[in-house]
């Protein structure tokens, strides 16, 4: 696997193998990689000819220094766990080589980024959508591939992409779980034994949720999933809403039939998001 940590050099490459119309497929990532990023280089690979990804923890979509602070660095492991999957090129640059200078860009989603993680992290999907369009600029993918366990993101990703006409493919790729059901993520490293012990019950939530759709009344759903969260000691729910799968706004009642329960919370000092599509 090629390592690159300068937009020119990459630039350079990639022209090259265009030249050659092999198809490029990328995944974009903050390093600490999991099964779930490497289902995305797997499918990234079944899908194209050549596969970029980029290792870039990105400062400008923390909205909260002590998360920046305890992301995970890049582990020698990622490198090794690329290879082995298959990764062609891997573009890792430094925050100075991303942003020579500060970025002021700002985007509006509308009423996308008023709900959710936009809501709670002020300015995240901003700071999202200037690195992944300047990845995209750079890297010049036929398809991009997003976890459908960051579905906001790959809502806004969906938006930005039709805003600016970029000519790229976003292909949504499923969420990848623990056996117990815990959508992997980087962060359940920073879970403590106990707390790795109980988080598998946001998932039997939502599913006991997507049981109950439809035939619950929706406030009185709401006020089931807080009760059942304070049940567990270091558990704090931020949000739970059932939104549309398009608009991601608040459904009132179930004749809307397209919808996504999507959820946050901490446990511990640790803040984890979950989803299941309900209909
Ligand atoms: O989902 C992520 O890991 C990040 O938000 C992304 C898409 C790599 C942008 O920094």
């Amino acid at each position: 696997m090629k390592i690159i940590n300068t937009i020119k050099n990459t630039k350079e490459y990639l022209k090259n193998i265009r030249l050659q119309n092999l198809s490029i497929g990328f995944v974009p990532t903050m390093g600490a990689l999991h099964e779930g990023h490497l289902e995305l280089i797997r499918k990234a690979k079944n899908e194209n000819d050549f596969v970029v990804c980029s290792i870039f923890v990105n400062p400008i979509q923390f909205n909260n220094r002590e998360d920046l602070e305890k992301y995970p660095g890049i582990l020698e492991n990622d490198i090794s766990e690329l290879e082995k999957t298959g990764c062609d090129l891997l573009f890792s640059p430094s925050v100075k080589e991303m942003y020579p200078a500060p970025v002021k860009t700002k985007y509006d989603f509308g009423d996308l980024e008023k709900v959710m993680e936009g809501k709670h992290r002020p300015g995240h999907f901003n700071g999202v959508a200037i690195v992944v369009k300047k990845l995209f600029e750079i890297i010049k993918p036929d398809k991009s591939y997003f976890g459908e366990k960051d579905y906001q993101q790959l809502v806004i990703i969906q938006a930005l992409v039709k805003k600016y006409n970029i000519p790229v493919e976003i292909v949504p790729c499923a969420t990848v779980r623990e056996p117990d059901g815990l959508a992997k993520s980087s962060r359940n490293k920073r879970l403590t034994p106990e707390e790795r012990k109980i988080a598998p019950v946001i998932y039997q939530i939502l599913k006991e949720v997507k049981n109950k759709a439809g035939k619950t009344p929706i406030n009185e759903l709401n006020k089931w999933v807080e009760q059942q969260i304070n049940n567990y000691k270091g558990m704090k729910l931020e949000y739970f809403e059932i939104v549309n799968k398009k608009t991601l706004q608040p459904i009132e009642s179930w004749e809307n039939k397209d919808c996504i329960v999507c959820i946050a919370l901490f446990l511990g000092k640790v803040r984890l998001i979950d989803n299941i599509i309900l209909f």
